[in-house]
């Protein structure tokens, strides 16, 4: 057992509750709990709609059906995120165009953007993560954002907002931005379902297509069907959809969440503060590069990146990380680095120097509420520690 794990939930607050009131309702799928829970997400997000599904995956695959991405079509796709966000660009049979992202806080910029749009004109969706719970520069004054860029170019924008909740841009909350945006509450995330997502969207159309898809391109909601008086049991299949609604216990565990999720999110902002602090002499460790206010951070994770001044490989800090009891984790190996994309498109580390340069370096220190002011100072001293020992023996051997 670490002393210290990576990750861990806090479900302290009405989570039983509500999940008791489903489990003594009779209707343990996808029914009024999950509607509750669309309605305040939407309403804590600023979006005119929200589909509650059971993960952030299915949310990016539903959107990128809804924006009618089809089998050729291109979609590009920062290196640096989670497999998922290039997968379902395979599930529509359309092909990623990676792109590298900036040092130090993993986010695709509009300079990056620009040029790419230049060399694949071509591309007309873009899929963009707000790394870490900090927005990418949707938006800015010059009007020279990734929105506006896609804006400009006929794009349209999916937003990869499984670390993003809550995080806003200039006051607007993520969610509210782009065309479409999704999010994740897998069980590390900063508000969980165990697994599950959520798809927001101001465009009637797109949520039209959403709900219809998400269920199996059945024209009426099941819970309708089941607990309706009339007895209508009568029922339209209109386009081949998916199995990707969220079934009502997971929506109780989430609305207890959503209670609570500025707590939580502030809770994350002080571990975030620590380390930033506490490491911020420390010349052998790049730490997060912000973009945004501490306030409108997410701070899903906190990652920071070893430099070419440290004493140990990233993988030997991990070792003696665990050591000491202390869990890390490692955010990502870029997408041009894993075999399928990497044999499949031909891609070369040389054309990712910045995902390159995080990959070498990063890991994931543990942060999420329960963490005391004891635990975090013993993993920045076991951090110092590593690398004081580590460089000793360098001068010695
Ligand atoms: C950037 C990113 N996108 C998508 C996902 C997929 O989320 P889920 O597990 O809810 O499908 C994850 C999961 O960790 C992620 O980190």
């Amino acid at each position: 057992m670490l002393k210290i794990p990576y990750a861990k939930v806090s479900c302290d607050g009405n989570e039983l509750v509500y999940v008791k009131e489903v489990l003594e309702s009779g209707w343990l799928t996808t029914a009024g709990k999950a509607q509750r829970f669309e309605e305040l997400f939407a309403e804590k997000t600023g979006a005119q709609f929200a589909c509650a599904v059971n993960s952030c995956t299915a949310a990016l695959h539903l959107g990128l059906d809804a924006l009618g991405v089809a089998p050729g079509d291109k979609v590009f796709v920062p290196a640096m995120t989670f497999t998922a966000s290039a997968e379902v660009i395979r599930y529509m049979g359309a092909d990623p165009i990676c792109l590298d992202v900036e040092y130090g806080s993993s986010l695709l910029t509009p300079a990056i953007l620009k040029e790419a749009i230049a060399r694949h004109p071509e591309v007309k969706v873009l899929i963009v993560v707000h790394f870490g719970g900090q927005a990418a520069e949707m938006l800015n004054v010059r009007q020279e954002g990734i929105l506006a860029l896609c804006r400009q170019n006929g794009i349209r924008v999916l937003e990869d907002a499984a670390h993003a909740f809550p995080a806003s841009l200039n006051g607007q909350m993520v969610g509210s931005i782009g065309d479409v945006t999704c999010f994740s509450f897998y069980a590390n995330k900063t508000i969980t379902t165990g697994e599950g997502g959520m798809l927001t969207t101001n465009d009637e159309e797109i949520y039209q297509r959403v709900k219809l898809m998400r269920l199996h391109g059945i024209n009426r909601d099941v819970w309708d069907r089941f607990t309706s008086d009339k007895p209508s049991w009568e029922y339209d299949v209109v386009a081949p959809g998916y199995k990707y609604n969220m079934p009502d216990i997971n929506a109780a565990i989430g609305l207890a969440q959503l209670e609570r999720a500025y707590e939580l999110r502030a809770a994350r902002q002080q571990v975030a503060e620590y380390y930033l602090s506490a490491l911020k002499s420390c010349s052998w460790v790049d730490l997060p590069k912000l973009h945004v206010a501490a306030e409108e951070h997410a701070w899903h994770l906190f990652p920071v990146i070893l430099n070419e001044g440290s004493s140990v490989s990233r993988n030997v800090f991990i070792e003696e990380m665990a050591r000491a009891g202390i869990g890390t984790s490692v955010h990502y190996k870029p997408i041009h680095r894993l075999k399928y994309y990497r044999d499949t498109y031909a891609l070369r580390p040389g054309d990712y120097p910045n995902a390159e340069r995080i990959w070498q370096g990063t890991v994931s220190l543990p942060i999420y509420p329960g963490l005391s002011s004891d635990d975090l100072a013993y993993v920045v001293e076991s951090i110092r520690k590593i690398q004081a020992r580590k460089s000793v023996n360098l001068l010695t051997n």
